[in-house]
């Protein structure tokens, strides 16, 4: 191998923690004293794990259907917590929406605000976590890396947002509390439907009865599905490299086989079963986990 090859992503290191090079240290020290307020929602998941999706699901029931037009960013009006800092979290309208994806431990909580928790299979998310990686040159230096040397980052933990296990674990252990809700990127996939129509009563007011509005549920399904999404993307997130995929690149469940070799996912599911046994989390995504062992 060269060593364009080996070379890792570039990183900023606040208090210990990895962060994209473009975050201030200011944002992610203040954001650790945000107070939440009563009726905040905060969307957490570890990154690639379908955060921008369950983002605007959130808005568009929160906001009764109203769509973001395509000069509009959703970072404007669901900002990331750890991103901007406090004060600009403070400054929303209630109910403020907020991303982070820091792990629970880091996570301001309260009893008063919700969370609703997105997670992806770890293969799947790694592909995915590569390919962001590589389209933000100015945050990771990373755009000519390999999967090779990014696999090594992400099953250490060595990335932005650390380790993977950690972050599922943590949350996962709040999954039974009233004011967290707990979702699956696949179990989304495989029927959206429901999974609008759980956020919306979970989010309680005049998004409670999402089922019964079928004209709302169609028009957030139809504006948020892969599709919708894929549309005017200058809504999701900053520029992308040249030649980089797209930020909604490929949304499917199993994507993770088109990058990782045979030995990668039998180690990542190795991984896997040495950190979620004994724990809820053994039990998730048995297929995947099934066909990585035994590749
Ligand atoms: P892929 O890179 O596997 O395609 P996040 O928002 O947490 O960064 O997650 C990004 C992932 O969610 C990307 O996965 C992206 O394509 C996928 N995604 C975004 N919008 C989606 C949608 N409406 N339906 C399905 N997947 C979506």
């Amino acid at each position: 191998m060269d060593g364009v090859h080996l070379k890792k992503p570039s990183y900023k290191l606040v208090d210990g923690h990895r962060v994209p090079m473009g975050f201030p240290e200011t944002g992610f020290r203040s954001a650790r004293d945000y107070e939440p307020e009563a009726g905040d929602i905060f969307v957490a998941t570890y990154p690639k794990c379908g955060t921008t999706w369950v983002q605007y699901i959130v808005y568009m029931l929160v906001h009764r259907g109203r769509e973001l037009a395509e000069t509009e960013r959703l970072d404007a009006v669901f900002p990331h917590l750890e991103e901007v800092g406090r004060r600009t979290v403070e400054a929303l309208k209630s109910p403020r929406l907020i991303k982070t994806h820091w792990p629970v431990s880091l996570t301001p909580m309260a009893e008063a605000a919700r969370y609703i928790v997105v997670a992806r299979n770890p293969f799947d998310c790694a592909v995915s976590f590569y390919h962001h990686t590589r389209g933000f040159p100015q945050h990771y230096d990373f755009a000519d890396g390999s999967f090779a040397a990014f696999f090594e980052c992400f099953i250490a933990g060595e990335v932005d947002s650390d380790d993977y296990f950690d972050h599922l674990l943590g949350w996962l252990e709040q999954a039974r509390r009233k004011n967290v809700l707990w979702l699956t990127y696949e179990d989304l996939r495989a029927d959206t439907r429901a999974g609008v129509v759980r956020i919306g009563r979970f989010l309680g007011g005049a998004a409670a009865d999402t089922a019964a509005d079928e004209a709302l549920l169609e028009r957030v399904l139809a504006e948020t599905g892969f599709e919708g999404m894929r549309r005017a993307q200058q809504r999701w997130s900053s520029r992308r490299a040249e030649g980089a995929p797209p930020f909604v690149r490929r949304g499917v469940v199993g994507d993770w086989r088109s990058l990782f070799t045979s030995a990668q996912a039998r180690r990542l599911a190795a991984r896997f079963d040495e950190r979620t046994r004994g724990t809820l989390a053994a039990s998730l995504w048995p297929d995947v986990l099934a066909a990585a062992r035994n590749c």
